[in-house]
């Protein structure tokens, strides 16, 4: 066993350094403590916060705001959970980046570095000097274990004016920055354990829903879905003739329970259903075009903490649906572990986040 200097005197600290995942979303900002002990996550403490009301509007929905507000909530949501560190890590918005599937021969391995700034001209829209870049062999290199003349390199952009946005947020809020990453990445650590078959990992937002494959854990494709879990919320209110805060309170506190609102049900599964089966018809497309059986779909995001969504998604998609666990990731309190469950695939981007900053300071 090799045993380094640092993580000696990890064991025998007794103060273990304490780390905050920030994921701020469109409709809610959501934050995530960890500790590490002994080996174990800890889970310190965790909270949301909607930015409707920053924004004039309700609860749930999403909203553009600007960075001063942001901080504002961040702020807030970092004194109502009692969070304790400013070791921070914050993602940035799938919709603020631009990822794409190039492939180049495979002679090219050793110079990616030159290769890939250049390649990346054909794929992002403005001049490459405006954007942070990023990328990772998904196929085809040294070690991938496939044989292709072709290597796949999934190319990441970010505009620099968003992580600027991103650090202004961070630093109002005097959070200590270790690194900026974005939301894809932090949902699949979350949401998944290590496996070699690709699965799907979907997480429904209140605008848009994204959809990610994964295969032996690198990302193989993204996209994203323009309906999300604030079109339940308006469709409800039209149809019940109730305000939309009202039939947001309905779909969280009640959902699709029939026994104790059928037309509710009615209501919000007339706008699922057609997401669902978009998703589904994603998934489809994925499967025959790579002749690949997705081994299961695994949901995150708030709008998949409705009740009775699992049951009802399986009914509208063929593979298997299951909710993120995020939370099953760390250690907490036995009496929280039915709400910890509850909540955590809207916590799946936060956890996610947290989990690599630990694994960064070992
Ligand atoms: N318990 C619940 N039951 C039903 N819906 C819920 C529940 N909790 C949150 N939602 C819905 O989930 C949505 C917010 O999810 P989430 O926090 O993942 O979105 P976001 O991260 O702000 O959005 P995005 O990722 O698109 O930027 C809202 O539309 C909200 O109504
Ligand atoms: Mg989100």
């Amino acid at each position: 066993m090799a045993f380094s200097f640092s993580s000696l005197t990890n064991l025998f600290s007794h103060e273990a350094k304490s780390v905050l995942g920030v994921d701020i979303g469109t409709s809610t900002i959501k934050v995530v403590q960890l500790r590490r002990d002994r080996g174990r996550v800890i889970l310190e403490t965790y909270g949301a916060i909607a930015l409707g009301p920053y924004a004039g509007v309700e609860i749930g929905r999403a909203t553009s705001l600007p960075a001063e507000r942001l901080a504002e909530a961040l702020k807030d949501v970092i004194h109502e959970a009692n969070v304790t560190t400013n070791d921070a890590a914050v993602s940035i918005p799938y919709a603020s980046s631009l990822i794409s599937i190039i492939k180049l021969p495979n002679t090219v391995e050793k110079q990616l570095a030159q290769v890939v700034p250049i390649e990346a001209r054909k794929y992002i829209p403005v001049p490459i000097n405006e954007v942070l870049l990023d990328w990772f062999v998904i196929s085809g290199g040294k070690g991938s274990g496939t044989q292709s003349d072709k290597l796949e390199v999934l190319l990441v952009a970010i505009h620099n004016d968003t992580i600027a946005k991103f650090r202004t947020i961070a630093s109002d809020a005097t959070l200590d920055v270790s690194f900026f990453e974005i939301e894809v990445f932090s949902a699949v650590r979350a949401a998944l354990d290590h496996g070699l078959a690709p699965v799907a990992v979907v997480d429904m937002g209140a605008a848009t829903t994204k959809f990610y494959v994964v295969e032996r854990g690198l990302i193989h494709e993204s996209h994203i879905i323009n309906h999300g879990s604030q079109d339940l919320t308006l469709a409800t209110s039209r149809a019940l003739n109730i305000t939309v805060a009202q039939a947001e309170e309905r779909k969280r506190k009640i959902g699709l329970n029939p026994q104790v609102d059928p037309s509710l049900v009615q209501s919000l599964s007339l706008s699922l259903g057609p997401l669902l089966s978009e998703i589904s018809r994603t998934a489809v497309a994925y499967e025959q075009r790579t002749n690949q059986t997705l081994s299961a779909m695994v949901m995150t995001g708030g709008g998949a903490a409705l009740k009775g969504f699992k049951e009802f998604a399986q009914t509208k998609i063929q593979n298997e649906v299951r909710l993120a666990d995020p939370f099953g990731k760390t250690q907490a309190p036995a009496f929280l572990e039915s709400i910890l469950k509850e909540a955590g695939p809207e916590f799946a981007v936060a956890v996610g986040l947290a989990l690599r900053r630990l694994q960064e300071i070992g």
